[in-house]
This record gives structure tokens, C-alpha cells and sequence, in this order.
């Protein structure tokens, strides 16, 4: 079996394209897999993963556990919010407690930036990043290229655009190492208070113009605004944020070709995109999640798989 060149996902950043294409290979298997009418595998029958999760999640939480049973894992799930952190325990002492009970694999989010590295220091399972605070979220970015490669074939020179928070965003910081390392070009775009200073010194364009982003791109990844983790007012209201930077069907009807949108939900829907958008033959959005099964399960096999060689 071919492997990973790393024990741990961590973020994009730490891996090759050589690693992406082998991924995506995986997850074509487990696509066909999870469409028949038996969705299962006994693939991780002997393996224990523990989802352990520090912040909120739907999509990934739920995805996560889909993908760790059709491989016939067994599962256990850690909710910060009802757990003994509530009563003062560190991140090392409960994630060591958890391993203590002979868990092979942990799928982490957490709010803090790096939470994951520091971990992989101290323990011996493989880590997952499910989301570091406002760094990566590299499951998310493999599943955007993945349903991107879908309908665009490659992503060779393919032009993508992010649009809305990227300050906040982790999913934009993986989605543009995991894009230039599949050789497509990247701009952002959103509000100038909103854009990281020195983003293009990630190799990467930036652009305050919606319409003239939408015109130049083949795919645009909307994001959604990170209220929660604003201490200070970025833009007037969101209203205002909306007429700039949001995405209606007017706006896309005015374009000069059909571009692809995406996002990697919660949406704030009316912010930014419409309805009418998000649910529009535009919106590749439930391509994404039905992709997220399948990358996931992908990224378990294989980093299940380099552990049993070490
Ligand atoms: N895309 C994403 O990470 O969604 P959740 O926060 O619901 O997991």
C-alpha cells in the first residue's frame, strides 16, 4: 500500500502534492463505496478513533463519525462542553486520559492556533486537524479540491477565488496551500479590514472588487462572516457587508460565463450568498459535504495504514 509522508494531518502546509494525489485516489474507491447499497468496509475493524471535539461542529463532527464507521471503526465521541474541562482539566492530560482507554487515532478541533502540533509532541496517536482556531482546517480544504477536480477536471492554472473573512478563516489558509499545490491560481477577496496584510506574500493575489473577482475567477469559495470570533467591528453593518460582497443571482446573471460557488457552510444565508444561490445549479455546496465522507475516509485509511508499518 502506498503511504502518506506524514504520521499525523496536521495542516496542508505539511504535505506533498504526491500526498493530495494519493488522497484523492483513496477517496475515488470510498466514493464508489458509500454510493452502493452496502456503505460499509471492515477496512479499520481493529481500530479505535476517538472524535474529540473542543469547539462546535455539524458538518465535520457528523462526517467525520460517517466516514470512522463505514470503515467499521469503533467510535467514541468528546464533547468539551460536557466533559471534565469544564472542571479544570488540561488538553494533555484529556487527551492521555483518552488514549489510556487504547485509542489508536484522534480527531481533534480545537480554538487555538497550533493545538494540534503541540499535541503530536507529547502523544503517540495519529492526529487529525479538524480546525485549529483561525489556522487550518485541511480536511475542508481537500474536500473543496476534490469537488473543484470534479466538474473542472484538473486544477492546473484554474483560477479560484475566495471571497468574504479570510482573517478569520482557516478554511482559506488551507484552501490556498492545498490550491497551489495543485498548481491553481489564487485570489482573495473581501473587505480590506477583513484581508490579512501581506496575504500575497503567499504567492497569491488580493482584490477588494467583488464583480471584477467573480469575472476573473472559474470557482469562487464563499466564506462565511466569523461573528463569533470578531472582538472588533470589521465593517459598518451587515447589510453593508452584503450590497459589497455578496453574491445574489443578479450578480451572477451579469457575469460573462457560469463560474462554480461554493462554501464550506454554516451559511449565513442572505449575507453572503442568497438562497437562491446556494441552492441554485451553480452551488456545488452538497457536492462538498457528500465529498467530505469520502476524503475523510481516505485520510483514516492511510494514516491508519502508516502507523501499521512503522
Ligand atoms: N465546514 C465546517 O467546518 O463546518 P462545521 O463547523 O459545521 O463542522
Amino acid at each position: 500500500m502506498s503511504l502518506l509522508s506524514t504520521k499525523h494531518l496536521l495542516g496542508i502546509k505539511d504535505i506533498s502534492s504526491q500526498d493530495i494525489d494519493l488522497i484523492f485516489k483513496t477517496a475515488d474507491n470510498f466514493k464508489q463505496v458509500i454510493n452502493r447499497p452496502i456503505k460499509k468496509v471492515p477496512t479499520l475493524r481493529d481500530v479505535t478513533i476517538a472524535n474529540v471535539f473542543f469547539e462546535n461542529s455539524t458538518r465535520t463532527k457528523i462526517s467525520f463519525e460517517l466516514a470512522e464507521k463505514r470503515l467499521s471503526a469503533d467510535v467514541v465521541n468528546f464533547s468539551s462542553s460536557s466533559s471534565s474541562v469544564k472542571k479544570g482539566e488540561t488538553l494533555i492530560d484529556t487527551v492521555n486520559n483518552i488514549l489510556a482507554m487504547k485509542v489508536d487515532m484522534v480527531v481533534m478541533r480545537h480554538p487555538a492556533p497550533g493545538a494540534h502540533q503541540f499535541l503530536a509532541r507529547h502523544i503517540d496517536a495519529n492526529i487529525v486537524n479538524a480546525g485549529d482556531g483561525t489556522h487550518e482546517h485541511p480536511t475542508q480544504a481537500l474536500l473543496d479540491a476534490y469537488s473543484l477536480r470534479e466538474k473542472l477536471t484538473n486544477l492546473k492554472d484554474k483560477k479560484i477565488a475566495i471571497v468574504g473573512d479570510i482573517l478569520h478563516s482557516r478554511v482559506a489558509l488551507s484552501n490556498i496551500y492545498c490550491l497551489q499545490k495543485l498548481g491553481a491560481k489564487v485570489r482573495v477577496c473581501g473587505p480590506p479590514t477583513l484581508l490579512p496584510k501581506h496575504i500575497e506574500s503567499l504567492g497569491i493575489e488580493a482584490s477588494y472588487n467583488l464583480k471584477e473577482t467573480l469575472e476573473w475567477c472559474d470557482a469562487a469559495n464563499m466564506l462565511r462572516i466569523q461573528l463569533e470570533r470578531q472582538e472588533d467591528k470589521y465593517f459598518p453593518s451587515l447589510r453593508e457587508y452584503s450590497l459589497q460582497y455578496g453574491v445574489t443571482m443578479d450578480v451572477l446573471n451579469k457575469l460573462s460565463k457560469k463560474i462554480i460557488l461554493m462554501h464550506p457552510g454554516p451559511i449565513n444565508r442572505g449575507v453572503e450568498i442568497t438562497s437562491e444561490v446556494a441552492d441554485s445549479n451553480q452551488s456545488i455546496i452538497l457536492n462538498q459535504v457528500e465529498n467530505g465522507v469520502a476524503i475523510r475516509m481516505a485520510i483514516l485509511y492511510l494514516l491508519a495504514g502508516s502507523s501499521s508499518e512503522e
